[in-house]
């Protein structure tokens, strides 16, 4: 079968992005803004966004790297801590621009150290969250030494996701990156309250990318990319059009040397080439009409918030992906580095 020539949709939306601050942040966003209409932008900084004045002041910061003529909204997210109080969450509900709360497991991933341990200490603020309709972002993992790391995701839900869900019926729940199969089906079986987004690199790449022919520090990431029965079974939700699945980048810059190290950082960087790597993989499964549901509808719509209206262009040629890509005063290497990728954004 032939090749379509080229392919236009509704312009798509990240629902998890990681863009940084200061310099770097001016090298990153432009990526994410020649994409997408909207990104929802993480809160891990150095020191985590607790606050809506804070949120604030990233978003304008967001908003001054956007390169001119383009038009880009960023969402924001509070990072929930210990010490997140209800007249902050119910101050980010009316502000209009904080649209969820993060939770990162303490130790769960890069600058989580601030997170919550104990989720049951905050069952009064998601009882808020829940009453003024904040989204609530999971990174679904255990952080306990003696989990072997590619159960991390399976066990959490066990422990917590499904408590949360029958705790929270009408709190809208995301469980971030998703990574296994466990994960696919706890979505699935879980009520319309619960959604999902998934990374470019969960559906096109498993553990062997890692760590078969050397050691690749640029494909490690957390949650860690797992074994090939999970990638088939992410691939096939997210290219099924079902509602609860929907597109996040978790694009994750890191300088280079921070990942080339005796211990390098988790996170891949992919908004230079997101929306055309989402392509391929639906264009491999025969399934390039529902690329529009995953990118541009699902999240949207689980969000309450409009479908955007302006459209995108991908074209079926190959292009060149560079080696490296400038992160402020240092250099990143991206997903793809001095590879090719087989959709051009037009
Ligand atoms: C993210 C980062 O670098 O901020 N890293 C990653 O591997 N995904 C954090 C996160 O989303 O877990
Ligand atoms: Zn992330």
């Amino acid at each position: 079968m032939s090749r379509s020539t080229e392919i236009t949709f509704i312009r798509p939306d990240d629902w998890h992005l990681h863009v940084r601050e200061g310099e770097a942040l001016k090298s990153v966003v432009p990526d994410t803004a020649k994409r997408f209409a909207r990104a929802i932008i993480m809160p891990n900084l150095a020191e985590p966004i607790t606050t809506v004045k804070r949120a604030a002041s990233y978003r304008d910061e967001i908003l001054a790297a956007v390169p001119k003529g383009l038009k880009f909204e960023p969402l924001m997210v509070l990072y929930l801590t210990p010490q997140t109080t209800a007249k902050e969450i119910r101050k980010a509900a009316k502000s209009g621009f904080v649209k969820a709360v993060k939770w990162y497991p303490a130790g769960a991933t890069t600058n989580s150290d601030k997170g919550v341990k104990d989720i049951a200490d905050c069952y009064p603020i998601l009882k808020v969250m829940e009453e003024v309709g904040l989204k609530f972002l999971v990174h679904g993992e255990v952080t306990d030494e003696s989990t072997d790391i590619f159960d991390r995701e399976a066990i959490f839900i066990e422990r917590h996701m499904k408590k949360l869900a029958l705790d929270f019926p009408d709190l809208k729940i995301v469980f971030e990156h998703i990574t296994t199969e466990e994960a696919v089906h706890f979505v699935k079986s879980a009520s319309s309250n619960v959604a999902a987004t998934i990374t470019p690199q969960h559906l096109l790449y498993n553990r062997n990318a890692i760590l078969a022919g050397g050691l690749k520090p640029h494909y490690y990431c957390l949650p860690v990319l797992k074994r090939e029965k999970h990638r088939l079974a992410l691939v096939k939700a997210a290219v099924s059009g079902d509602p609860k699945f929907f597109l996040g980048t978790d694009s994750a810059p890191h300088a280079k040397g921070a990942k080339e190290s005796s211990c390098g950082c988790a996170g891949i960087y992919s908004s230079h080439i997101a929306v055309e790597l989402y392509a391929e993989v639906f264009e491999a499964e025969g399934c390039l009409k529902n690329l529009e549901k995953f990118a541009s509808i699902n999240g949207a719509n689980f969000y309450g918030l409009p479908i955007n209206k302006e459209m995108i262009t991908l074209k079926s040629v190959s292009t060149a992906v560079p080696k490296e890509i400038k992160f402020g005063d240092h250099i990143l290497v991206p997903l793809r580095a001095g590879g090719k990728v087989a959709w051009t954004l037009a």
